[in-house]
């Protein structure tokens, strides 16, 4: 959802502020704004569209320079993204400026209590009524601090809130209740922002900010308080990566930048994971081996592409653990009255760590008695900190909207989590754990070398630019992969996508099939079960019957697919359970290629988010 930064310190703030809305543009894209406090008053600059549109509007009328600003990225959630409803909002009488990401669930209430106490609005945000009511407490006498505890006290809803008043120059005033925020710890100057990415370039030293927080930060002091005023402990904590991990590194786009990252996303997720007894072990365990002996049923919550890693790690959960595993879209979880209880481990996967839907399914099965166990690729981040136990992608900072390298080290992840479950509960041999691990670290050179094989891949792409849809078809693991390949093109390529498991095609959806429709299909190994392999090679040519183009990706080796296969991808030779690894790259390259031939924004593509923040 929005980014958001704000900076008080000895350099430019206008310039600390624009480069972390640079790198936090990823999170929303609909409009941009900023705000700096300067000789007693406050200059404000926004506008529509990409930051690019605020730069132009910057350089053609320039802000005073400053020491204390705050700067926004936008997702439109309340009013259409205009440069009148961009971020930051001023009261009436321009003293304060406030951002915000997030839904102030009752602000129609207070801005219809604003309004009758003679406010005008100047958008159809919600957001504009923190600027009023933050006004009011600073005209009665408040100190912003103060202020901004009292107006948090009044509101409902998710909110990261962040403001500066003309007459508190060093002064920036952040809050926070369900809606990512952290601090940036330097030395003489201090950051807030919705991420580290944010300030990474100044400071790897940050302390978080708990839901329920406000702190007013100075160039020289940080002070941390809950709703009330009383103080709270400072939670500190170091960044691993600098910001050169967060640059593009040569490519033309982030996703590719993280395509081709991922065998060592991969190899450093598996990092570290066995200790010297060569048992595994996991980041952050506040569940006993014991308590985990009890669970009885398994149950993985999350979102988009996170989801279809989950549906991956379901068929290696039931097969190595005997536990029974469901996978359930996180915001459809709490809505059906699920079975949960003492006996159930939820594990919720989530890349950003702060998406709302997961993040209240998650709070929803702790209230019934589950134990929860996170997958996330974020330190510190909202999920991961309320769960009992972490396990850690380390897959590194993803800024494309369109998730790759953090699929590959989710299901990478899942499956430690499995054979933690076998090797305890003892329904997996300690060598057999170990045969697993040893083919989990043959993955990354297999990564590498279908990542050494896509320029054929990149040309069927180019190719098939006017196409109006594209099939995906998949069986076992393959079909959650053949789910993922349709939304990487539905993401970036605005394509029509669609997948389905192969054998489910008689059932409906091959009445789509016509004349040239391009068909991916996913080949699992004829080596590990020649049943399904045989039953997808019979769907193949049911589609090529009626027209299909077919694309086929299959391993090395199997020519029994050929004859029917148009275009013929080939991937490293795998155990069964992991070939999603491999079989992802392809559909994640033709994805990326498409949406640069159909002239698309890659890594910003319309009406996403890569963080999304709301239910
Ligand atoms: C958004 C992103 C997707 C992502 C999903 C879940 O919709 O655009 O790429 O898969 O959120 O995000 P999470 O951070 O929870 O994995």
């Amino acid at each position: 959802m929005c980014g958001i930064v704000g900076y008080v310190g000895e350099q430019a703030a206008l310039d600390v502020v624009l480069d972390g809305l640079r790198r936090l543009e990823y999170r929303g894209y609909d409009s941009a704004g900023v705000a700096v406090v300067a000789d007693g008053a406050l200059a404000m600059t926004k506008a529509a569209g990409k930051l690019a549109n605020l730069e132009k509007a910057l350089s053609a009328e320039p802000v005073p320079s400053s020491s204390t600003g705050i700067g926004h990225t936008r997702w439109a959630t309340h009013g259409p993204p205009t440069d009148r409803n961009a971020h930051p909002h001023l009261d009436e009488a321009g003293r304060v400026a406030v951002i915000h990401n997030g839904i102030i669930e009752n602000f129609a209430r207070l801005r219809h209590e604003l309004e009758r106490a003679g406010v005008t609005f100047q958008s159809d945000t919600d957001t504009e009524v923190v600027s009023h009511l933050l006004a009011a407490e600073v005209a009665a006498g408040a100190e912003l601090g103060d202020a901004m505890r009292t107006v948090c006290r009044r509101l409902d809803g998710a909110f990261t809130l962040v403001a500066v008043h003309s007459e508190a120059p060093d002064r920036v005033v952040a809050a926070r209740r369900n809606s990512p925020l952290v601090v940036g710890l330097g030395a003489g100057e201090n950051f807030v922002a919705s991420d580290v990415s944010a300030f990474i370039a100044h400071t790897r030293d940050a302390l978080e900010v708990a839901d329920g927080q406000v702190v007013e930060i100075t160039p020289d002091t940080v002070v941390l308080t809950d709703f009330d005023g009383a103080p709270v402990p400072e939670r500190r904590f170091h960044v691993d990566w600098d910001a050169a991990a967060a640059e593009k590194d040569g490519h033309d786009y982030f996703m590719l930048k993280e395509i081709a990252e991922q065998p060592k996303a991969v190899a450093d997720t598996l990092l570290g994971r066995i200790d010297e007894a060569g048992n595994l072990t996991l980041d952050e365990m506040r569940l006993s081996d014991d308590e985990l002996r009890e669970i009885d049923k398994i149950i993985i919550l999350a979102a988009g592409t996170s989801y279809y890693a989950g549906l991956v790690a379901k068929y290696a959960i039931e097969h190595w653990t005997r536990i029974a595993c469901e996978v359930e879209l996180a915001s459809e979880f709490r809505y059906r009255d699920p079975i949960v209880d003492r006996g159930t481990l939820v594990v919720v996967i989530s890349q950003s760590g702060e998406t709302m839907d997961t993040l209240m399914a998650l709070r929803y099965a702790r209230d019934q008695g589950a134990r929860v166990l996170a997958i996330c690729n974020t330190n510190g981040a909202t999920i991961p900190r309320e769960s009992d136990a972490v396990l850690y992608t380390r897959a590194g900072i993803e800024v494309a909207v369109a998730s790759t390298k953090a699929f590959l080290t989710q299901i990478v992840a899942c499956y430690l989590v499995a054979l933690y479950l076998g090797q305890i509960r003892g329904t997996k041999w300690g060598d057999e754990v170990a045969g697993v691990l040893r083919d989990l670290a043959a993955m990354p050179p297999k990564v590498e070398r279908v990542l050494a094989s896509m320029e054929p891949v990149r040309e069927l792409a180019r190719s098939l630019a006017d196409a109006t849809s594209v099939l995906f078809l998949g069986r076992h693991v393959g079909y959650p992969v053949a789910l993922e390949g349709a939304l990487k093109l539905k993401e970036i390529a605005y394509m029509h996508a669609e997948g389905f498991a192969a054998g489910e095609l008689k059932h409906g959806p091959i009445a789509l099939i016509e004349d040239g429709v391009p068909v991916f299909v996913v080949v699992p190994s004829p080596q590990g079960r020649s049943v399904l392999h045989d039953k997808i090679v019979s769907n193949i040519q049911e589609v090529r019957a009626r027209g299909a183009r077919t694309i086929v990706i299959a391993e090395e080796g199997d020519e029994t697919v050929e004859p029917y296969a148009d275009h013929l991808i080939r991937v490293p030779v795998c155990p069964t359970l992991l070939q999603p690894l491999v079989a992802v790259v392809p559909l994640q390259v033709f994805a990326c290629e498409m949406a640069a031939v159909r002239g698309f924004d890659v890594d910003q593509p319309r009406n996403l988010a890569k963080s999304v923040t709301v239910e």
